[in-house]
């Protein structure tokens, strides 16, 4: 294929930088623009000054820079409409329309939009009504599951143990904890299993499976401490059998893009599926309607097709014409650097120094919260700082790679999990256990 696009990225984190990395790597892309970005993005990019949530601003450089392709990174943007107005201005776009990315947007719309297609998930019920919710508790079992509906940076959601903590959960979501976000809730079944994430592509009528993953959510290792936005992952989720993969495509993801397509919405990007692996078959959590963070950073380590080529499918409703996305049989992992305090308050400012020598190990860091001080040092500006990501022939060794590129970094105001991978490294040396 001819170097022949010219191609936007919009979001400044981990993801966006490893879908900088693998955009600069596509045989077709013939130019990278990025904005917000970052310095790692800014190694990939030329950056550009832009107000992502100036819509119209994104439009006039889109017709000024000739762009064939605008790849949206993160769910505020398409949450806000962004894509529907550049579509509108017939610029192609990767990332749902606003009402399509209601599946990220609203839980109380996946739940229902899973009870007319008949999609496996947690039984539920939606209330905007404080008396209502609390009256509701009644009918569930604990533990209990209580949901902001809105985007709470992965915060509005309680598992609660006993009716108090049911109690205080709803009472919190009423009272404005989650701001705008909690004006509904969400109680809902407690589901046991396994979860592991799944993500396709689609153009809003064919679909592609685009990978699995499973990440690890909590600050500390042990997989305790308080929620994160996740500090670290790999890829494949092995425990999605290809068996469960084809029942995940069948029961759970083509019905949603058809109940999308049939409902005058349809969706078009990527679909990143939370899965429940419970004794009656995969059901799922959630959906988010954009690539994970740090999910993307081991997806883009093992994708080995040209990626601006097939968002640009997606984007124009070319995908039936496509084969399947091409990924590495070898397994990638990352691990999260975060600046101490996080997800709290960071300790930001902190230097940062080793990461070529990091790279230079195979592995590749992708930077997320990171800025240049006046004198050009990298300096910590964020709560998750870099996603250390390498690959192997196994978890083992995916994981041994990834500690070895983090033993040449020198971030003293930083910290990681030293157990990434964990539950796969103890499957792959006993794996009758
Ligand atoms: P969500 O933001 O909906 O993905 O929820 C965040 C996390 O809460 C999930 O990754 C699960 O670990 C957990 N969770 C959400 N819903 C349920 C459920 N119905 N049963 C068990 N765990 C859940
Ligand atoms: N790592 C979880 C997410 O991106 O939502």
């Amino acid at each position: 294929m001819p170097k022949s696009l010219a191609v936007l990225l919009l979001g400044s984190g981990g993801r966006e930088h490893a879908l900088a990395w693998k955009l600069a790597q596509s045989p077709s892309l013939a130019k990278l623009y990025a904005a917000p970005g970052n310095p790692g993005i800014a190694e990939e990019a030329e950056i550009v000054s832009l107000d992502v949530t100036d819509h119209g601003a994104v439009v006039t450089f889109c017709k000024l820079h000739a762009i064939d392709l605008v790849v949206i990174g993160p769910e505020a943007p398409l949450v806000d409409g962004l894509a529907d107005t550049l579509r509108r201005d017939g610029i192609a776009v990767f990332g749902p329309d606003k009402a399509p990315a209601q599946l990220e947007g609203s839980k109380g719309f996946t739940k229902d939009l899973c009870t007319k297609a008949g999609i496996p998930t947690a039984a539920y019920e939606r209330h905007h009504d404080r008396e209502a919710a609390l009256a509701a508790l009644e009918r569930f079992v604990l533990p209990v599951v209580v949901k902001a509906d809105g985007l709470a940076a992965g915060k509005g959601v309680v598992i609660a143990w006993s009716e108090a903590e049911a109690t205080d959960a709803i009472e919190h979501m009423f009272g404005g904890g989650f701001g705008a976000a909690g004006a509904e809730v969400v109680i809902e079944e407690y589901l046991n299993g396994e979860e592991a994430s799944f993500f396709a592509l689609t153009d809003g009528e064919t679909v592609l499976p685009f990978g699995s993953a499973q990440d690890h959510k909590r600050a500390h290792e042990g997989d305790i401490g308080p929620n994160t936005g996740g500090m670290g992952a790999y890829s494949p989720a092995r425990v999605l059998t290809p068996q469960l993969e084809a029942r995940v495509m069948q029961e759970i993801v083509r019905p949603t893009v058809k109940a999308l397509a049939d409902a005058g919405i349809p969706y078009s990007g990527v679909l990143y599926a939370g899965l429940m692996l419970t004794e009656e078959g995969p059901k799922l959590i959630e959906y988010n309607a954009r690539f994970g963070d740090p999910e993307a950073q081991v997806l883009m380590m093992r994708y080995e097709g040209d990626l601006a080529a097939l968002l640009l499918a997606v984007a124009e409703r070319r995908l039936a014409g496509i084969e399947l996305p091409p990924f590495s049989s070898d397994v990638a992992l990352t691990v999260v650097m975060a600046a101490e305090g996080y997800p709290g308050t960071p300790q930001t400012g902190g230097a940062i120094t080793g990461l070529a020598e990091a790279d230079a190990t195979g592995a590749k860091v992708f930077q997320a919260g990171t800025a240049r001080d006046p004198d050009g040092v990298l300096i910590a500006s964020g709560g998750r700082v870099l996603a250390v990501t390498a690959r192997g022939a196994s978890v083992v060794e995916a994981q041994r790679n990834a500690y070895a590129a983090i033993a040449a970094i020198d971030f003293p105001t930083g910290f990681y999990r030293r157990d990434i991978g964990w539950r796969e490294v103890a499957r792959e040396l006993n794996p009758a256990g």
